[in-house]
């Protein structure tokens, strides 16, 4: 099977939709309302109006949500995924939904898309590669699975902390992708995306800072000097800026290799005092934290396969974190 070619049709579920425009697509986006997605009507897409519409799916996580959406597309890029960490059940308020929205995707798109479509594209994440148990020097790669935190918040249930209640909502829903296709052979392919941290400039409208999403308010609360102090965590700390994220999904629909395929999506390390230093530099004005001089868990990110198959050229640190303060300043 080949794969889809510009002028063809693809389905973005959130909107990474602007490269795809630039490159010759024609998009359907989705959005929860109409109205919510007024603003995609004007400045960079106003001149692609006639390539591009909207389509509203309420509910994503409902059996049928996405049935009239997928119709006659040739492509799909399954951007939207719940993330937040308001968790007081991590089955009903994170796993379910992000199970169930995979699955009634993918289930409208053998149903309902017809015989053109091609290659579906899912975003998942790096937590569902990662095991925060690892040691610190542990490589990580797409052999991996975060068996991990899916134990975990089975044995602890209503427990469990958000953070491990998350990754078992990413590698369970990234299982239900691949189970899905094992069970059903569907006619199209399916690739998976896992990235790490998001920085990057925030495209899409939004009212203030705290709706902006997590990695990004993460930065912007250094920027603002809200956040007077340095945490490194545990985490393995891997950035990858969201516009190398848009660019995995749209090349991981266009480069027949990708078939089949998961893809740890990473530019590079970071600390948040690497950041910090980055912060200082472009704004001596502002305050920072003075560094701790604390050493932050590094892991290693095996990202060859993304860079040869996908032929992602990564942003660096300083460009996203600078691209990011840029983009969410006017908050303060
Ligand atoms: C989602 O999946 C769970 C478990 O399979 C199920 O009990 C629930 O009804 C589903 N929710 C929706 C909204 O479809
Ligand atoms: C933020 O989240 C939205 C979906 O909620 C997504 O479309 C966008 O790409 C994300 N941006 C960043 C910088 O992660
Ligand atoms: C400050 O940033 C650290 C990361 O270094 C984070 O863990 C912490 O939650 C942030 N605190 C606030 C108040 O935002």
């Amino acid at each position: 099977m080949t794969t889809p070619a510009p002028g063809s049709l693809i389905l973005v579920t959130g909107v990474t939709a602007l490269k795809l425009l630039e490159q010759g697509y024609k998009v359907r986006g989705t959005a929860r309302t109409l109205s919510k997605a007024e603003y995609l009507k004007s400045g960079p897409y106003a001149k692609y109006a006639e390539n591009f519409e909207i389509v509203e799916v309420a509910d994503l996580e409902l059996d049928g949500a996405f049935n009239e959406a997928v119709k006659g597309v040739d492509g799909i890029a399954h951007i939207a995924s719940p993330f937040h960490y308001r968790v007081t059940d991590p089955y009903l308020d994170l796993i379910n939904p992000a199970v169930n929205g995979t699955v009634s995707l993918l289930k409208a798109a053998k149903a309902y898309a017809g015989p053109q479509l091609k290659r579906v594209v899912i975003t998942s994440s790096f937590a569902a590669i990662m095991n925060p148990l690892k040691t610190p020097g542990h490589v990580y790669d797409e052999t991996q699975w975060n068996e991990h935190s899916v134990k975990f918040t089975e044995e602890k249930q209503k427990a469990t902390p958000p953070n491990e209640a998350y990754r078992a909502s990413k590698t369970l829903a990234e299982k239900a992708l691949w189970d899905f296709v094992k069970n059903e052979s569907p006619s199209f392919e399916v690739a998976a995306i896992n990235p790490t941290f998001v920085f990057g400039p925030v495209i899409h409208s939004v009212k203030d800072a705290e709706s902006i999403n997590t990695s990004v308010f993460l930065l912007f609360k250094y920027f603002a000097g809200i956040n007077k102090t340095i945490e490194e965590g545990p985490a393995p700390k891997g950035f990858v800026d969201v516009r190398d994220v848009a660019d995995a999904h749209i090349k991981a629909l266009q480069v027949e290799e990708a078939k089949g395929q998961r893809f740890l999506n990473c530019g590079g390390y970071f600390t948040w005092e690497e950041v910090i230093d980055i912060l200082r530099k472009a704004y001596p004005e502002n305050e920072y934290p003075a560094p701790t001089g604390e050493e932050a868990p590094l892991a290693v990110f095996d990202t060859k396969k993304s860079i040869e198959v996908l032929g992602l050229k990564y942003i660096s640190l300083k460009d996203s974190v600078l691209a990011t303060v840029e983009s969410v300043k006017r908050f303060v």
